[in-house]
């Protein structure tokens, strides 16, 4: 049977890089399932026709990391059917063998509430949005705007909010190092393995 790890967290918390570490570690595949949410809102249009008929080439546009791709993602994910539209892709990634890391905002709650490892990786909003103002530079005050305006989208939606599982082991990363984050995950996991 597969091994799928579930990894949720609000915007900027390391959920990326550590989910990115583990598949390596562990020969997982990975699914950055932000990904899906940000090229839906890129592709402008109607939001459940783009989340329909998503390409490859859609997911590989160069102007998704952006703050305004971020916004458009949180956008579009309140919409049901936008949501239904990216499940079924979601949840046949995460039967793979030997295993796969999914990071999102509902993959332990919605999309794999069976996975066997889920991690809630956070950290205070002033340590996400310094950490994305080093990625995407700019005005910082703006960046920690969007990043507490973009959470507090996520976790009050109607249709699968941000919330940690009740199963779920909590990473805070206001004062780890990645290594240290990374350590602490990759532990959670070898004692399910
Ligand atoms: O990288 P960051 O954590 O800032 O964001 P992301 O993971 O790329 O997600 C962008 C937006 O997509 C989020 O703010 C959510 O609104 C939405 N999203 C979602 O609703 N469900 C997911 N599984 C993943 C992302």
């Amino acid at each position: 049977m597969s091994f799928t790890v579930a990894i949720d967290g609000p915007a900027a918390a390391g959920k990326g890089t550590i989910s990115r570490a583990l598949a390596a570690a562990f020969g997982f595949a990975h699914l950055d399932t932000g990904l899906l949410y940000r090229a839906v809102g890129a592709k402008g249009g109607d939001p459940v026709q783009a989340a329909l008929s998503l390409t490859p080439q859609d997911l590989a546009r160069d102007d998704l990391r952006s703050l305004a791709a971020g916004q458009a993602a949180s956008r579009v994910a309140v919409i049901p059917e936008v949501r239904a539209a990216l499940t079924a892709f979601q949840r046949r990634f995460a039967t793979q063998e030997p295993g796969a890391v999914l990071d999102g905002r509902d993959i332990g709650t919605v999309i794999c509430p069976d996975a066997r490892v889920k991690l809630y990786v956070t950290a205070s909003p002033a340590v996400r949005a310094h950490r994305r103002w080093l990625e995407v530079g700019g005005d910082a005050a703006q960046v920690l705007a969007e990043v507490i305006e973009r959470d507090q989208r996520d976790m009050t939606r109607a249709e699968a909010p941000l919330r940690p599982a009740a199963d779920a082991v909590v990473i805070d990363t206001s004062d780890l190092t990645i290594d240290q984050a990374i350590a602490l995950a990759t532990q959670v996991i070898r004692q399910r393995l």
